[in-house]
Formats: structure tokens, sequence, C-alpha cells
């Protein structure tokens, strides 16, 4: 079925100037970008957007690293696009993830990993409300 999902481009990878190798590899493995916008995260925005998270050890360096610089976040489409996504995006620990994936490329640590991309329909759904009203997704007729 088509679905969207959420991805963002984390600020280690808006700062190696890789947005668009990252929509490249998008792009070739079917996912329309239906809406996007960059913007520099707050700590109410990131602690909210990683709300359950916030009992792990990791949280506060996870929400220190999200607001350490500008990120690009996108909603994309396609056939399978939350199974699509992740299999592009590769393990979360760039140590474990496949050849040609792009933590594998991109990222350097678990922490510092590149991309987010949601986890199944029910988060892809409140992490693109997260970021975007309906009408600002333009959904592809062509
Ligand atoms: P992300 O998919 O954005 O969701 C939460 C992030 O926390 C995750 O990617 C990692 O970058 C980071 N993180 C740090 N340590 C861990 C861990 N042990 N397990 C899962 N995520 C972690």
């Amino acid at each position: 079925a088509v679905e969207r999902t959420l991805s963002i481009i984390k600020p280690d990878a808006v700062a190696k100037n890789v947005i668009g190798e990252i929509y490249s590899r998008f792009e070739k493995a079917g996912l329309r970008i239906v809406a996007a916008r960059m913007l520099h995260l707050s700590r109410e925005q990131a602690e909210g957007f990683y709300a359950v998270h916030r009992e792990r050890p990791f949280f506060n360096d996870l929400v220190a690293f999200m607001t350490s610089g500008p990120v690009m976040v996108q909603a994309l489409e396609g056939e399978d696009a939350i199974a699509k996504h992740r299999e592009v995006m590769g393990a979360t620990n760039p140590k474990e993830a496949a050849p040609g994936t792009i933590r594998a490329d991109f990222a350097s640590t678990i922490d510092e990993n590149a991309v987010h991309g949601s986890d199944g329909p029910d988060t892809a759904k409140t992490e693109i409300a997260f970021f975007f009203r309906e009408e600002e997704i333009c959904p592809r007729t062509r």
C-alpha cells in the first residue's frame, strides 16, 4: 500500500553537506518527497519529538545533538514507504548498518547517525503531524 513516513536529516549530515546525496537515495528507492522544511529545533521541540525516549539513558545527549544545528525534515510517500525508508537508512547503529545504506556511508556513531525514520504506521502519522499540517503535504498525482 502507498504509505507516508517521516524523515529527518540530522545535524551531522546537514553539516557534512550531504542533503542532496541523501535525497537522491530516497528518489532512487522510489520514495517521493511530499513535504519538506529546514529548521533548527528548539530544546522543547526535540524533547517533544523524542518524548518516547524520555526515560532512556541517552535522552539528554540525543536532545543536545538534535539541537546542535539545523535539520532537514521531510515526509516521504511511496509503496511500502516506511519499510523502504528503513532499508535505505540502514541499522540505527552505523557499525551494524549494511554496506551502501545511508548510515553506513554517512554516519559515524549511534548518537550521530545522520538520519531518523518513523518505525511504523502509528509513529509515522504522529511524527508527520508533529512537523506538517495536512495542507502542507503535497501528494503526488502524476
Ligand atoms: P533515532 O531513530 O533518531 O531515534 C532515537 C535516537 O537515539 C536514535 O536514532 C539514535 O541516534 C539515538 N540513540 C543513542 N543510543 C541509542 C540506543 N542505545 N538505542 C537506540 N537509539 C539510540
